[in-house]
């Protein structure tokens, strides 16, 4: 690569640096609020501010095709980075990850390309906007998790449990086009935002509702290879409830995934706030007394599901689940297009979920994720048989206007997720 004349060859000072520094804080605070399956949050991101490590990132985004408007990772038209600019890097934290079933590969994508969503529009809010991206792909034959050590040369100080998954350059707009308040509004959506597993009302939801979740995306998810399809027929929708009755037990049956599951759950409230992750019982079953609290935990227990196994218990909660799922008035089924995507277009899908969620939550509307029935390869594939839904299907979840309230997931503390190297 040639370096540019404008190229960063001394990075900001520590007072230069300081707005970005503040921008980012809060960007991380609000996006830390994005969902991930079981609440795990396996995303970290990055800050180079040693020279080192700029120059590395300041390489990898310039790799970003020049000149096509139409390759992936060109965000807009940018190219050579200047000294104010300044890099984040957005990676999985292998410490975090959920990793009992091969499907877990892509929905730990999808939850940092959410947070990268929401982190990216909380930056540009502010007033740093998107340059470029480059999307880290693993290369033929390496997992990503084994590219860290050799790639990319991001200096020593860059965490060894974290896996790159793309290089962004921002640039510092001084009068950033959003109208006042923006960042405000974008906070109480994403602080609004929650899965709700509660009732919902019956009542169809309005096609103009639905068409406008699925207007064009906006930031990362712009343009990403990305179909929307609501199932409102009651033929779709007792075909999807039918198929959660049959297979929506595979979790609780399936040792290894249902001991991973069974680690997010928390006693109570307070236990999960003090571990800023996963979810209290009452998250999963509502408000529980102290007596059915102990039942419920033991039951649950993996040692315990693997006596009720032989029982049929699995099958008692499939049929549960699929007892909420049936009178819910829509079900959302999100895909790529690629039926084999790649870091890339799976962190977009990813983007455009968070988008889709936030534009749900401002119409009133609550997301309930029915994952299971993804998680396996055979139910994944009948379930896009029987509904015709092409490429790769990645999130399906009931949605609806939510009968009761529901409470917030714990969070760990934004700033936790970040580290300068
Ligand atoms: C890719 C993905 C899959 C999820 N799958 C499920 C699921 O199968 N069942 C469920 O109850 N919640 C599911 N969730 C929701 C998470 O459990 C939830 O986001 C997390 O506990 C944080 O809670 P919050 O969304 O209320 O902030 C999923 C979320 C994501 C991003």
């Amino acid at each position: 690569m040639t370096s540019s004349p404008r190229s960063t060859a001394r990075p900001p000072s520590a007072q230069g640096r300081a707005p970005f520094e503040h921008a980012l804080r809060e960007a991380a605070e609000i996006a830390a609020l994005s969902p991930s399956s079981h609440n795990c949050q396996p995303w970290g991101v990055a800050w180079p501010t040693g020279r080192g490590a700029r120059r590395a990132a300041e390489r990898l985004v310039d790799r970003a095709p020049a000149g096509d408007p139409e390759a992936p990772d060109r965000v807009s038209g940018g190219t050579g980075g200047r000294a104010t600019d300044e890099y984040v890097i957005l990676a999985l934290d292998r410490e975090r990850e959920l990793t009992s079933l091969p499907a877990h590969a892509v929905e730990m994508l999808v939850s940092c390309g959410a947070y990268l969503q929401i982190l990216l529009r909380s930056l540009a809010l502010q007033g740093w906007s998107t340059d470029r991206i480059h999307f880290v792909e693993p290369r033929a034959g390496r997992q990503t998790r084994d590219t860290h050590g050799t790639w990319p040369p991001l200096g020593d100080t860059w965490p060894v449990s974290w896996s790159p998954l793309c290089v962004v350059r921002l640039r510092g707009t001084d009068e950033p086009d959003v109208p006042d308040g923006s960042l405000a509004e974008l906070r109480r959506t994403a602080l609004a935002r929650r899965t709700n597993r509660g009732p919902y009302r019956p009542e169809a939801v309005e096609p103009a509702v639905l068409d406008g979740l699925s207007a064009p995306a906006t930031g990362v998810a712009e343009g990403a290879d990305v179909t929307v399809r609501h199932l409102v027929a009651d033929g779709e929708r007792a075909a999807f409830a039918g198929l959660v009755a049959r297979h929506g037990g595979r979790d609780f049956s399936h040792r290894q995934a249902w001991r991973e599951t069974y680690s997010f759950v928390r006693r109570d409230a307070a236990e999960a706030a003090a571990r800023g992750d996963g979810f209290p019982l009452s998250q999963l079953f509502g408000p529980l007394s102290t007596p059915r609290r102990h039942a419920l935990s033991l039951a649950l227990a993996p040692t315990t599901m693997r006596v009720l196994r032989h029982a049929g218990y699995h099958r008692v909660l499939a049929r549960q689940l699929a007892r909420v799922v049936r009178p819910t008035p829509a079900v959302v089924a999100i895909g790529l297009a690629d039926a084999s995507p790649g870091v890339g277009a799976t962190l977009r899908g990813g983007a455009r979920l968070a988008e889709y969620w936030l534009r749900a939550t401002e119409v009133g509307l609550a997301l309930h994720p029915v994952s299971v029935v993804l998680q396996h390869d055979d139910v994944r594939k009948e379930l896009q048989d029987r509904l015709g839904l092409p490429g790769r299907t990645f999130f399906v979840s009931r949605l609806g206007r939510p009968l009761t309230d529901f409470p917030r997931a714990p969070r760990r503390l934004g700033v936790r997720a970040v580290r300068t190297i």
